[in-house]
């Protein structure tokens, strides 16, 4: 292993257990199934003085969830590589058209009473109703029996999991949403540097549209006109202005001049997006793949299509964390849920599949091809590419350089709405920063 992504990597999980993200005095009592830092094998976790069952094979278990583009195919078939090595099979039940599409199906087929094996969600409150109406398993004795609240970091991945106290998923990665990702070709082809900020994208928009080039690429769906506005928001006014919009819903600061100008940045980015009229997020990343645009605001699920395509960071491409003025990282991501399944078999199953999703190689295999970091603190991650690095060392600096998503600081209901209002401020030219602003402002105060 690289000694210097070791020492970059234990220190994060020294910063995050400081920041009271980890308990590392909780350790295993002897006679326990698995030990720390281990996944019990499957099969392998009944309590000390107990007969363990054998871990249940030949069982089809499937799996829903919104990961379809390049880069996520490859991450995801290493989850179902996984699960299909413990002789069970993972039955892909792969939704298109981003995860607001996505969810209404696998809600609605757990409430209809059609559940999958396992779905996915975004870290944070997604899923909270399913949990309240009784339908998704109760996975605490499994995270206790293997450690879960130990080898996990930051703990508030875990607590995001959690009801009342019990454990209802399994996070699988960290995600962050604010990074600039920008096409080296594309500012060769215009004449200029690439930029190493915000303000200087800004300024060289011009060059790339006199050589025929899109400045920004815009995926029009609405979560996406929304993350280039929460990513603007830390960029231009800051981390605590993100935390008293979104965390404190202060509705006197969003509606004040902080405020203003990150709308006024939301502007910009509008009209040096006007020409980018796709819709799914990776056609917008492959814009700047192909260097017909200059960049794209994007959480660092992105580095997986640049690595499919075969680019390499820093010399074809070039990410700017925080847009290279704030730099900080997001705790956003995906968790596991596993609906009550009537069938003995499958349901123990799922106990498999759970466990083989945090043990060290899939988090190591699954997270390299995802362009997101592993939710284990105890894995090497030394082949990782100097994004994920530059990302690795942001979380070393500690929770001042740390924030939580929107979807865990807001309900889906309320995060719809803001989704709706920035859909439409990036449609239509005509409405105002100060009509948008105005609006925003009144879902931030009734936001829940
Ligand atoms: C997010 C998810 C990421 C990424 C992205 C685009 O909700 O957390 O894993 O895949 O959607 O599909």
């Amino acid at each position: 292993m690289n000694s210097r992504t070791t020492i970059a990597f234990a220190a994060i999980v020294g910063v995050l257990a400081a920041a009271g993200c980890g308990k590392s005095s909780e350790r295993g009592k002897a006679g326990e199934a698995a030990k720390a830092g281990e996944t019990a094998k499957p099969g392998e976790t009944a309590k000390a003085g107990e007969t363990a069952k054998p871990a249940p094979t030949g069982v089809d278990l499937e799996v829903t969830h919104w990961w379809t583009s390049g880069g996520e195919a490859a991450a995801v078939a290493e989850l179902a590589k996984a699960f299909n090595a413990t002789g069970n099979r993972w039955v892909d039940g792969a939704i298109a058209g981003s995860g607001d599409t996505a969810r209404p199906v696998m809600i609605s087929r757990i409430t209809g009473g059609d559940p999958m094996g396992a779905t996915q969600f975004n870290h944070g409150r997604q899923a909270e109703e399913l949990v309240k109406a009784g339908v998704l398993r109760d996975l605490t004795d499994l995270a206790t029996r293997e450690h879960w609240k130990e080898i996990i970091r930051p703990a508030s991945l875990l607590d995001t999991c959690t009801l009342d106290g019990k454990i209802y998923c399994v996070p699988v990665n960290i995600h962050s949403q604010q990074w600039l990702w920008l096409s080296n070709k594309a500012f060769k082809d215009a004449g200029v540097p690439v930029p190493t900020n915000w303000d200087e994208f800004v300024a060289a928009a011009p060059a790339l549209e006199k050589a025929g080039k899109i400045p920004l690429a815009q995926g029009r769906q609405s979560w996406q006109t929304t993350l280039t506005f929460s990513v603007l928001v830390v960029a231009i006014a800051g981390p605590d202005a993100y935390n008293k919009v979104f965390g404190s819903k202060d509705k006197a600061f969003a509606a004040g001049p902080e405020i203003t100008k990150v709308f006024n940045a939301a502007d910009q980015a509008r009209k040096l997006s006007a020409k980018s009229t796709v819709q799914d997020w990776n056609q917008a990343t492959a814009m700047v793949i192909k260097g017909d645009a200059g960049g794209q605001i994007m959480g660092d699920w992105a580095q997986g299509e640049f690595q499919v395509a075969g680019q390499k960071a820093g010399t074809d491409y070039t990410c700017l964390p925080g847009l290279g003025v704030h730099e900080v990282m997001q705790t956003a991501g995906d968790a596991f849920y596993f609906p009550k399944l009537k069938d003995e078999a499958k349901s123990r199953a799922q106990e498999t599949l759970a466990s083989v999703m945090l043990s060290k190689e899939t988090q190591v295999a699954f997270n390299l091809k995802k362009g997101s970091v592993p939710v284990r603190g105890d894995v090497d991650v030394n082949t990782a590419n100097d994004c994920m690095k530059k990302g690795l060392a942001i979380l070393a600096k500690g929770p001042g350089a740390i924030i939580q998503a929107t979807d865990q600081l807001m309900t889906p209901d309320s995060a719809t709405q803001v989704n709706d209002l920035f859909a439409e401020f990036f449609a239509k030219p005509e409405m105002t920063v100060k009509a948008a602003q105005k609006r925003f402002a009144d879902l931030i105060a009734a936001a829940k």
